[in-house]
């Protein structure tokens, strides 16, 4: 896994400057049953728009796939004129499962992931036993973005940054004054994300955390989850670098590398697999689409047992 640190010192340069430039409307939409934030993000001068880590939505002891939540995103969308340019992933999510294929085929736009997604695509396709059909070369994806990459969105400048340690393909976008930072810092009362999954590793997620607190003290984040904070009754997900910086109870400015791991390590330890773990990765792997019907016309996911 490359190091974050390493990475192209170029795209945080980049990335700071983007905000300066263009400020984003940002629109999201909470998924209670999975705590998930979604987003609709676009560039009000020309009314291009992404889609960031939409739901599909999922009942597991039904096996029954629906469309409620991601009908909302379609209605907002037609509703503000909006044209969408892509369906950002931030990661290969565990909890939920994707809409974006289908709001792909409503909406239009290029479904968009992290290039490490081939690494995650091994893993789990060797978890799942998927087969030679599936391919582990990301072409479910229309494009596979590297750290720094730049595209625009209308006028909105937008990079890219690779911030490992969640899992090993987590992306952070920065859209103008704005950065969807993912499954690395929750609100600042509730901290980080957890890093024990396959390919997860607690000192890069603190690499890649220090990167993005590095970006401009004023920079809006939105975070991919909110779970309420102890003391705290109202769901949450939009902060900034400063707040994060001066208060994220894991992260905050003073906290060393090596006492957030073993605080990272040990709260980890105590915490149960989510529990559309098994569903959301195998659809999720494939860029959300559902695995090809068997011969009797019937889509069929897989329980790995005593394997995960
Ligand atoms: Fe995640």
């Amino acid at each position: 896994m490359p190091d974050p640190v390493i990475d192209d010192a170029s795209a945080l340069v980049e990335a700071s400057r983007a905000g300066a430039k263009t400020k984003p409307t940002v629109h999201c939409f909470f998924d209670e049953p999975t705590f998930t934030a979604s987003y609709v993000v676009h560039d009000p001068e020309t009314k291009k728009a992404a889609i960031v880590d939409s739901v599909l939505d999922f009942d597991a002891p039904s096996g029954r796939t629906s469309h409620a939540s991601a009908d909302k995103i379609i209605a907002y969308v037609q509703e503000q004129g909006l044209e969408i340019e892509y369906l950002l992933e931030t990661h290969a999510h565990a909890d939920h499962l994707s809409a974006a294929p289908y709001l792909q085929a409503e909406l239009g736009g290029q479904i968009a992931i992290g290039r490490e997604i081939l690494t995650v695509q091994e893993t789990f396709g060797t978890l799942f036993n998927a087969g030679p059909d599936f391919a582990t070369d990301g072409s479910q994806f229309d494009r596979l973005f590297a750290d720094g990459d730049r595209f625009r969105i209308g006028t909105l400048d937008c990079v890219v940054l690779h911030v490992p340690g969640h899992t090993p393909a987590d992306l952070a976008y920065v859209i103008g004054d704005a950065a969807f930072v993912g499954d690395t810092l929750f609100m600042p009362d509730y901290g980080t994300a957890r890093a024990d999954f396959p390919g997860g590793d607690a000192h890069i997620l603190y690499r890649s955390i220090r990167r993005l607190l590095s970006l401009p003290a004023e920079t809006r984040v939105f975070l991919c989850h909110d779970y309420k904070a102890p003391g705290r009754d109202t769901f949450a997900w939009e902060t900034t670098i400063g707040e994060e910086h001066a208060a994220n109870i894991h992260v905050h400015k003073g906290v060393g590398e090596d006492e957030f791991v073993a605080m990272r390590t040990a709260r980890d330890a105590t915490l149960a697999m989510p529990t559309l773990i098994l569903p959301a990765i195998q659809v999720n792997m494939r860029g959300g689409h559902l695995p090809d019907p068997e011969d009797n016309g019937t889509r069929y996911l897989k329980l790995p047992l005593n394997a995960v």
